[in-house]
């Protein structure tokens, strides 16, 4: 069997200028329970990160939230020094007072000392893509999107992206920075976000869904997903990922694990072609 190689999901141009292979790697899984901490099994998720090059996988998706710290802090032990073709995002704006807790903190000199922080823990001189977490409903928009202004300018960060937004939300950032990248939930099942997904893929703005390998209910044994999969010797979430993949040029994937056994069976998804017919299929699925 040939190694899975997500150079097979082909390519897309972050900020028109940085080039990824589609079919990422989401970072929030190498820790703790509730996102909290050292991961149960640290030996396990460092080799699954030192495990992602030889994959091709070469877009990791971080957060200083995610520990806090100690996501940013296992990929420089992994993979520092970094290959030239490595491209690390990272976010800000979130606190963590314990476990499963995220408050949002979009004070400009918060966020602008959370990225120099994440650059200093990552060990970069510039951050690739750096991303707002959320948009702070209690701090005036523009002052968050203009502390993201400043880091551009004083190339603290090279490319900038939102998470968690409208089409309005962009179009407000877009008068400030060029939004490189937008991070919404989305997957086969939960397609809240189709019109931002549209207007990103007009504006070549990088789409980044999250939790994209669910399939819920879709996946129950007798089902169109659950025939797919014998058809496509595939599990259900890599139909799942294979979907996405299909949805849109702008998309880029991000499943997380913290096991190589996950990262090799969801980069495996990079060589499931979907036929017209059956994506169509599982989109009218997806929405009955
Ligand atoms: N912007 C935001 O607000 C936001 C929010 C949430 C997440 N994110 C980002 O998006 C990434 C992906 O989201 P997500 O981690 O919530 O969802 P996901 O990637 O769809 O699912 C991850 C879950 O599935 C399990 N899993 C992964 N691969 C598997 C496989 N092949 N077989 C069986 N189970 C598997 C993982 O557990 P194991 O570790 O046991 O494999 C983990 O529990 C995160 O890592 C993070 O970078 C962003």
């Amino acid at each position: 069997m040939t190694q899975p190689n997500a150079a097979r999901s082909g390519t897309f141009a972050i900020g028109g200028d940085l080039s990824v292979n589609r079919l990422g790697f989401g970072a929030m899984r190498v820790t703790g329970r509730g996102v909290w901490g050292p991961p149960a099994d640290e030996s396990e998720a460092l080799r699954t990160l030192a495990r992602l090059p030889e994959l091709s996988v070469n877009f990791i998706d971080t957060a200083d939230s995610y520990g806090p710290e100690t996501s940013e802090n296992l990929i420089r032990k992994a993979l520092h020094p970094y290959s030239n073709d490595l491209v690390i995002a990272t976010k800000g704006g979130l606190t963590r007072p314990g476990p499963d807790q995220w408050v949002s903190n979009g004070n400009p000199d918060y966020l602008i000392r959370q990225a120099h922080r994440s650059r200093e823990l990552l060990g970069v001189e510039r951050i690739d893509l750096w991303q707002l977490h959320r948009i702070d409903s209690r701090v005036p928009r523009d002052e968050q999107f203009a502390a993201i202004r400043q880091l551009l300018d004083e190339g603290v960060i090279r490319h900038a992206g939102l998470s968690e937004v409208s089409v309005a939300e962009i179009e407000a950032a877009s008068k400030v920075f060029p939004v490189a990248t937008v991070q919404n939930r989305y997957n086969l099942i939960d397609r809240a976000s189709e019109a931002v997904l549209d207007y990103c893929e007009a504006h070549s703005i990088g789409f980044i869904p999250w939790y994209p390998l669910a399939a819920g209910d879709l996946a129950r044994p007798g089902g169109l997903l659950d025939r797919l999969v014998t058809k496509y010797e595939a599990s259900p979430s890599q139909i799942a990922l294979a979907w996405v993949l299909k949805r849109s040029p702008v998309m880029l994937p991000i499943p997380g694990t913290g096991k190589v056994r996950h990262l090799e069976d969801n980069v495996a998804a990079a060589d499931i072609d979907l036929s017209d017919e059956v994506f169509a299929a599982l989109d009218v699925a997806a929405r009955t």
